[in-house]
């Protein structure tokens, strides 16, 4: 069987500018840059690592129980849906569902454009009965997606927990705009990163080889050698904790000494041990990611976990009566 064409939908993302923001970023108290300036080539690669170290549980964990919930999935979905994928990076996790579920259609829906078209084409090549569309969308901004019939059954997924890097505000929104996109009676399967103990959390963003630090730091290389920076990256070290009345991981990136950085014609000083706030990355248990989605209409259907309760695949249904 031969693959079909796949259809390319570009809305033209805004370009993000590492300049302004970072900036902009820096000339605030507290300092932050943001976490999407972490995807550069390298960022990539180095978070594609992260997901293989052993205290990074969540990649094996998610992909153990999506393995073994599929069919269960299928019972609850039923035949014939459209499958959207948000940020499908290397749409890895999806093909776990492909060959039970049958969609009629699969929608890839990624910012990067190379990455998506790249994986897009190989979902086509490798699944010739699947009709495949890619949406370059920045979803952050809104889900403005072609290609779906209305009447069709669509099923919007989002592994990884990557709704983790998402503010509380910030996931309302995106909740909002996926259920406008599924419609009524539309599901939305989600991977939710699991409270636990502090240890287990802590030990997933400070692997002990060392990636996530890298990782981070990353960052710091990017600016230095992308903008005009004068800065040494290993003036920095990473910093990753727990912090459990906010319920999220941090990230930081914290000067080891007091130092005058410049980015361009802009200054920044820091003291030592001042940092650069780099991503958060939200826990939830079962009932409190309920509540959020049913703020914006969502019912959770069904949970499936490991059996250490570390990390959660959850279907939810979308009624726009029960916002
Ligand atoms: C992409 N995201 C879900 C990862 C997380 O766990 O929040 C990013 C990450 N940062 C450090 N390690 C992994």
């Amino acid at each position: 069987m031969k693959a079909q064409a796949i259809t390319f939908y570009d809305a033209h993302p805004g370009k993000v500018s590492l300049r302004d923001e970072v900036i902009e970023g820096l000339s605030r108290q507290p300092r932050a840059i943001p976490p999407k300036f972490f995807y550069d080539e390298r960022g990539s690669e180095l978070f594609d690592r992260i997901c293989d170290q052993p205290e990074y549980y969540q990649t094996r964990t998610e992909m153990a129980i999506l393995r073994r919930s599929v069919h269960e999935l299928v019972e609850h979905i039923g035949q014939e849906c459209v499958l959207v994928e948000l940020g499908s990076g290397a749409s890895r996790k999806v093909r776990l569902l492909l060959e039970t579920l049958k969609p009629s259609g699969y929608v890839g829906v990624d910012i990067s454009r190379e990455f998506l078209l790249s994986s897009t084409e190989a979902l086509a090549r490798d699944y010739p009965w699947l009709e495949v569309h890619a949406a370059c969308v920045d979803f952050s901004h809104g889900l403005e997606i072609p290609h779906c019939d209305d009447k069709i059954h669509k099923v919007a997924f989002f592994p990884g927990s990557s709704i983790g890097n998402f503010e509380p505000d910030d996931v309302q929104r995106l909740l909002t705009d996926i259920a406008a996109m599924i419609g009524e009676g539309g599901h939305l399967l989600i991977g939710v990163d699991l409270k636990k103990p502090v240890d287990i959390l802590n030990a997933a963003y400070n692997d002990s080889a060392g990636v996530t630090a890298g990782f981070n730091l990353n960052l710091l290389e990017r600016i230095r050698s992308e903008l005009d920076g004068d800065l040494d990256p290993r003036t920095f070290e990473h910093y990753a904790f727990y912090n459990p009345i906010a319920g999220r991981i941090e990230m930081h990136l914290m000067s080891k000494l007091h130092q005058q950085v410049r980015i361009e014609d802009r200054s920044f000083v820091f003291e030592r041990g001042e940092g650069i706030h780099t991503e958060n990355s939200y826990k939830y248990t079962v009932r409190e990611f309920a509540d959020l989605a049913a703020r914006a209409g969502f019912r959770q259907q069904q949970v499936w976990m490991d059996d250490d309760a570390l990390f959660s695949v959850q279907l939810l249904e979308y009624r726009s009566n029960e916002r």
